[in-house]
C-alpha cells in the first residue's frame, strides 16, 4: 500500500473529522500518501481528489460535519457506478480505501473490494444502528444534544403542566430515543423496535400520571414512528391535556463532538489505516467488548442487533 483514500458518505455524524484526522495523521506516520475524496462517492465518480497533509486537518477535531463534506450517492449503487469508482481509485493510485459512514456507505465500500480496491469500513453516525460495533461515531454527541434540548422542552412543559412528544432521529433505530428516554426521565418512550404503539394506553397513562400528580408527561417518539403532530392533536383531544410536538430535526447531527465521539473516531480511523497497511482489505472496523476490532464486511453486513430488552424495561420501571 502507497496511497490511502479517505471518504465520509451517508448522513454526517460529529466526530467525523476527528476520524478524517486520524486516517491522514497515522498514514503520513506510517510513511503513507493521503488523498481526500470529497463528497462521498459521488465524488469519488467526480473525481473530486485532494492531497491531504498532516496541516489539512489542523483545527478539525473540536469541529462538527465532515470537512470532506458527504451525499447519498443511487449512482454507486448500480454495478457501473462501482466499476468507474474503481477505476478512478486506480487512476489517482488509491489502492486503500477508508469509508466513514453507516450500513449504507458499507454495501458500496464491499462492492469496491470485490474489484480489488482495499476498503476499510469505520462505523460513523448518530443512529448507532451498526450490528457489528457497540459503538459508532456520533451517536455520544447527539444524544447528549437531544438530552439538552429535552430538558429544555420540559422546562416548559412542567411550567404550563402540558404533555410533550419530542420526536429523535434514528431512522429506524430507537437507540438515541431510548437514551433519551432514560436520561430525560421521559413518562413514554415509544420505539419502532417495541411497537405495539397502542394509543389508548398512552392516554390512559397520560390520565393517571395526572392524578398522580405528576405536572408534565414527556413523550419520546422515535423517527422510525414518526407523526408526533398528529398523536399531539390525537392526544389532546382525548386527555384533556394540553399536549405540543416538538421534532428535533437535523440539530442532532450538529455540534462539536464530545470527547468520547473524539477519541473512538481517531482510534477507529487509526485501526483502519493499520488494518491497510497490515494488508487488510474488506473489513469493518467495531468496539466490541472494550476493545477495536474488525469484522468481514458480509458478516458485518448480515450481522442483527435490537436496542436491549433490559434497559427497556428499567425505563418504565423508572418512569412511574
Ligand atoms: O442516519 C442519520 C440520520 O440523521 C437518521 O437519523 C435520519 O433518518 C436521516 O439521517 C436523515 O437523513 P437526511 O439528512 O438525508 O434527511
Amino acid at each position: 500500500i502507497k496511497t490511502i483514500g479517505v471518504l465520509t458518505s451517508g448522513g454526517d455524524a460529529p466526530g467525523m473529522n476527528a476520524a478524517i484526522r486520524a486516517v491522514v495523521r497515522r498514514s503520513i506516520s506510517k510513511g503513507l500518501n493521503v488523498k481526500g475524496i470529497y463528497k462521498g462517492y459521488n465524488g469519488l465518480l467526480n473525481e473530486e481528489i485532494v492531497d491531504l497533509s498532516a496541516r489539512d486537518v489542523s483545527d478539525t477535531i473540536s469541529r462538527g460535519g465532515t470537512i470532506l463534506y458527504t451525499a447519498r450517492c443511487s449512482e454507486f449503487r448500480t454495478a457501473e457506478g462501482q466499476q468507474r469508482g474503481a477505476e478512478v481509485c486506480r487512476k489517482h493510485g488509491i489502492d486503500g480505501l477508508v469509508v466513514i459512514g453507516g450500513d449504507g456507505s458499507f454495501a458500496g465500500a464491499q462492492k469496491l473490494a470485490a474489484l480489488g480496491i482495499n476498503t476499510i469500513g469505520v462505523p460513523g453516525t448518530i443512529d448507532l444502528d451498526i450490528a457489528c460495533t457497540e459503538y459508532t461515531i456520533g451517536f455520544d454527541t447527539a444524544v447528549n444534544t437531544a438530552m439538552q434540548a429535552i430538558d429544555k422542552v420540559r422546562d416548559t412543559s412542567t411550567s404550563h403542566e402540558r404533555c410533550s412528544i419530542i420526536e429523535v432521529m434514528g431512522r429506524n433505530a430507537g437507540y438515541i430515543a431510548l437514551w433519551c428516554g432514560i436520561a430525560n426521565g421521559a413518562e413514554d418512550i415509544l420505539l419502532p423496535e417495541k411497537y405495539d404503539y397502542d394509543e389508548q394506553k398512552l392516554i390512559n397513562n397520560i390520565i393517571s400520571n395526572r392524578k398522580r400528580g405528576k405536572k408534565h408527561h414527556i413523550i419520546i417518539n422515535a423517527e422510525g414512528i414518526g407523526h408526533s403532530t398528529s398523536m399531539a392533536r390525537r392526544i389532546e383531544a382525548a386527555t384533556g391535556v394540553e399536549t405540543r410536538a416538538t421534532i428535533l430535526g437535523h440539530m442532532q447531527r450538529g455540534g462539536s463532538p464530545t470527547c468520547k465521539d473524539r477519541v473512538y473516531a481517531s482510534m477507529m480511523g487509526a485501526y483502519a489505516v493499520d488494518l491497510l497497511a497490515d494488508g487488510k482489505s474488506d473489513r469493518v472496523v467495531g468496539y466490541k467488548d472494550g476493545e477495536y476490532t474488525d469484522f468481514d464486511i458480509d458478516e458485518a453486513l448480515a450481522m442483527h442487533k435490537s436496542v436491549s430488552e433490559y434497559q427497556f424495561e428499567v425505563s418504565r420501571a423508572l418512569s412511574i
